[in-house]
C-alpha cells in the first residue's frame, strides 16, 4: 500500500490527558484554517455508581469553540476496552462525522456473542458515519488526511495520519512503554509486529501521538514521539526485536495482564459508536455477563 505521505502540512495538535483512564485524546487541526479532527474522546464512567458525566469531553468542547474551530471529523483509533468514548456527545455539540476502522465488524461479531446482545444490535457498522478501509483518505478543510490498518491489538485498529502527525491508537506507547496487549479476542502478536513496521516505515520525523501513557518508572505523563525514537528507543523493539522474538515477549507479558478495569461498560458502548445500550423500555443499562471474557 503507497499512502500519500505530506511531510511538508503541519497540523496543530493539542493533547487531553484523562487521568482516570491514562488516555489522550486529541484535537488536529488543519495548519490554516479552522477544520479539526477530534480523536479518541473520553465519556467518563463512575461504574460503581454506574454513573456517567461528561467532563473529560466538556473541555474539548471547551476548547473548540474557545479557538473557533469546526470540527469535521470524530476519529475512533479502535474500540477501545479501557474508556467509553464520547463521540456522540461530541458530535452533538459540535457537528462532524464519526469514524472508524472496516473491520469494527468482525469486533461487533465477537463482542455481540459475548454480550449476548440479539438481533437488534447492528453487527454491519452502520451505528458510524464512515467505516475507513486501508488507505482512505478524508478531508479536514485543506488537509487531506488517510488511514492505515494496523491490525495486532484489535482487528479494527487503524493509525491516522495528518500531514507530519500519526495518532497511533494502541499500537505503540512511548519508547519506555513499549507496545500494546494482543490477548484481546481477535488480537494478535505477529499481526501487531507486522502494524508496527508499517507505522515505523513513515518517515522519521513523523510525529507520533500515543493513546495511553502511564508514567512507566514515575516519569512525568507524555504523549508525544516520533518514528526515529521509536525505532531507537522503543523497548519492545530497540535492536533490531523479531517478529519470533516480538510474539513471544508480548504473549508472556498478556499472560500476566488483568482485564482492564472498564472493558465490559466500554466494550458495549464503544461497540456501538459511543451509544450506550438501553432496555426494552428505553432505559440505558448495561451488562456483565459471567465468565464471558
Ligand atoms: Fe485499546
Amino acid at each position: 500500500m503507497d499512502y500519500p505521505v505530506d511531510m511538508g502540512v503541519r497540523p496543530k495538535v493539542t493533547g487531553f490527558f484523562d487521568e482516570a483512564t491514562n488516555t489522550i485524546s486529541y484535537v488536529v487541526q488543519e495548519p490554516d484554517g479552522p477544520a479539526c479532527a477530534v480523536i479518541d474522546t473520553v465519556l467518563d464512567i463512575d461504574y460503581s455508581a454506574g454513573r456517567i458525566t461528561h467532563g473529560s469531553a466538556d473541555e474539548i468542547i471547551a476548547f473548540v469553540r474557545e479557538h473557533g474551530l469546526e470540527v469535521a471529523w470524530v476519529i475512533e483509533t479502535h474500540v477501545h476496552a479501557d474508556h467509553l468514548s464520547a463521540a456522540p456527545y461530541i458530535q452533538q455539540e459540535l457537528g462532524g462525522k464519526i469514524g472508524i476502522g472496516e473491520k469494527i465488524v468482525e469486533v461487533q461479531e465477537v463482542f455481540g456473542k459475548v454480550f449476548n446482545e440479539g438481533t437488534e444490535f447492528q453487527r454491519d457498522g452502520s451505528q458510524f458515519d464512515a467505516l475507513f478501509r486501508d488507505g482512505d483518505t478524508y478531508e479536514v478543510g485543506a488537509m487531506t488526511c488517510f488511514a492505515m490498518a494496523t491490525p495486532g491489538h484489535t482487528p479494527a485498529c487503524m493509525v491516522h495520519v495528518a500531514g507530519n502527525a500519526a495518532f497511533v491508537g494502541d499500537t505503540l506507547f512511548m519508547p519506555d512503554g513499549g507496545s500494546a496487549r494482543c490477548d484481546f479476542p481477535g488480537g494478535d502478536a505477529g499481526e501487531l509486529y507486522d502494524s508496527i513496521q508499517k507505522v515505523l516505515s513513515l518517515p522519521d520525523e513523523t510525529r507520533l501521538f500515543i493513546c495511553h501513557d502511564y508514567g512507566p518508572g514515575g516519569r512525568a505523563i507524555a504523549w508525544e514521539t516520533s518514528v526515529a525514537e521509536e525505532r531507537e528507543r522503543n523497548i519492545h523493539l530497540a535492536g533490531g526485536t523479531s517478529r519470533e522474538e516480538f510474539i513471544r515477549l508480548r504473549e508472556e507479558r498478556d499472560a500476566t495482564l488483568a482485564m482492564p478495569k472498564l472493558i465490559i461498560p466500554s466494550l458495549q458502548v464503544n461497540m456501538r459508536a459511543g451509544d450506550i445500550p438501553t432496555d426494552g423500555e428505553g432505559r440505558p443499562v448495561l451488562k456483565v455477563p459471567l465468565n464471558g471474557l
